[in-house]
């Protein structure tokens, strides 16, 4: 069972393979947002990894990286391109509380959306 780190939150077994956007939800219990519901449109799902950035990326999240101007943050990723396959660790960087927002999105389906074409990043 993967360990998903949360900085300055702690330290979570979650589900192999797991989306990590609903991990941060369930397992770490912070209000991470989601405006699109996990398909690769809003980039509200983003987090900051620390430790176990993952070498592959959907191509949907390396569009929207790319076209949003976000490739220049090293480790910068979309949380709900990523299943929780392996130990890593977050910084939480977008969450609903401060955001405005009246909540944090609908929830994302269990398996990644849209259907995922794996490239490296
Ligand atoms: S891009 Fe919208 S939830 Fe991930």
């Amino acid at each position: 069972m993967p360990k998903l780190t949360v900085e300055d939150v702690g330290t979570f077994d979650v589900p192999q393979d797991k989306r990590l956007v609903n991990a941060l939800s369930d397992e770490a219990g912070i209000d991470q947002l989601h405006a699109c519901g996990g398909n690769a449109r809003c980039t509200t799902c983003r987090v900051q990894f620390v430790e176990g950035e993952p070498a592959r990326m959907t191509q949907a999240e390396k569009d929207v990286l790319a076209a949003r101007g976000l490739t220049v943050h090293p480790g910068l990723r979309l949380s709900c391109q990523i299943t929780a396959d392996h130990d890593m660790t977050v910084k939480a960087i977008s969450r609903l509380a401060g955001s405005g927002r009246a909540d944090a999105g609908k929830r994302p389906a269990d398996d990644i959306q849209p259907p995922p074409a794996w490239t490296q990043k």
